[in-house]
């Protein structure tokens, strides 16, 4: 198995990350920590604790920090609504909250691991960043982190920041300089990773609690669906479940395409804050510590998502 963490910030897009790593054994999900980012740390913990439980999960949930390194929490309860999951409720979590913190438990856990681990992260990267900035022995244990955040071109917060790196640019900063290599599922990917109103259906069709409260969330999430900078025909029906691309990348890396690029986090910007700028002219003659995803294999990627609902419905 694949020894993996995921930090999430859940978040709609966010559960539907988890539903995908749920159904694959061949991920050994060895801790879930949480960001404050769609919603406050308080709602994004127990939405996992939540969502967990109710897939009859027993894996350790480990609360983040609450609040950005510098700048003023700014949540998309636009997006994800009151509670952070478009409003579906989810019953009372069987799992208890860990007593370790996330940055405790993930610096045990990493430091723990005979074998490297993959990070997979789809919200603001406060907690890794303040983790790889404290404790960098840790470095040497983390395979690579699969990311979902930032954009080659265009925003979907200010016209070039993508949510995750405008709400804590300088833990993004300090993530994007550790080192560590980094997969990056921005939006110029996952504005193609999406679900089309035909395929929302087909999940409908499922018929379990489970495919129904997906589909509600998703129906939910569809405020999300705004133009984008590559012209995205029908857009408006379009639901894109960006943190899923962060995740399936690690199980099916082959559905993807990306160039290695050197990025660095525009943390002040005037007009540009959170901007991830990636250099594909090779101006900085630095070395690359990034691979910029750009393609998806769509149809092979909502299959893929559908065969997990089915599965985590026969529970
Ligand atoms: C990202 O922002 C959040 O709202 C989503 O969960 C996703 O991680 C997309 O920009
Ligand atoms: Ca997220």
């Amino acid at each position: 198995a694949i020894p993996v963490i995921i930090d999430c910030d859940p978040g709609i897009d966010d559960v539907m990350a988890l539903t995908l790593a749920f159904a694959h054994p061949e991920l050994e999900i060895k801790l879930i920590t949480t960001e404050a980012g769609n919603q406050t740390q308080a709602k994004t913990v127990a939405n996992a604790l939540a969502f967990a439980s109710y897939l009859g999960q027993n894996i350790e949930v480990a609360k983040g920090l609450e609040n950005p390194m510098f700048r003023e929490l700014e949540i998309a309860d636009a997006v994800h609504g009151d509670n952070g999951l478009g409003n579906v409720e989810f019953p009372e979590p069987t799992l208890k909250m860990s007593e370790r913190t996330a940055i405790d438990a993930m610096k045990q856990v990493l430091l723990e691991s005979a074998e490297p681990v993959i990070i997979i992260a789809t919200g603001p990267l406060t907690n890794l960043g303040a983790l790889l900035f404290t404790h960098p022995e840790v470095k040497q244990k983390i395979k690579f982190i699969s990311y979902m955040g930032g954009a080659a071109v265009g925003g979907n917060m200010s016209p070039t920041a993508e949510f995750n790196v405008y709400v804590d640019p300088h833990a993004a900063d300090l993530v994007f300089r550790s080192g560590v290599p980094i997969v990056m599922s921005g939006l110029d990917v996952t504005h193609k990773a999406f679900v089309s109103m035909k395929e929302l259906q087909d999940i409908e069709n499922i018929g379990t609690d489970f495919a129904l409260k997906v589909v509600k969330m998703l129906s939910f999430y569809i405020k999300e669906a705004r133009q984008t900078a590559f012209h995205t025909p029908d857009f408006e029906k379009s639901i894109r479940l960006h943190d899923l691309c962060a995740v399936s990348y690690v199980l099916t890396p082959e559905l993807f395409e990306g160039d290695d690029c050197f990025v660095q986090i525009e943390t002040d910007g005037r007009l540009t804050a959170g901007t991830t700028v990636v250099d594909y002219a090779q101006r900085s003659g630095k070395p690359a510590n990034v691979k910029v995803l750009h393609t998806v294999d769509r149809t092979k990627f909502v299959a893929q998502f559908v065969d997990a609902i089915k599965k985590m419905s026969q529970l």
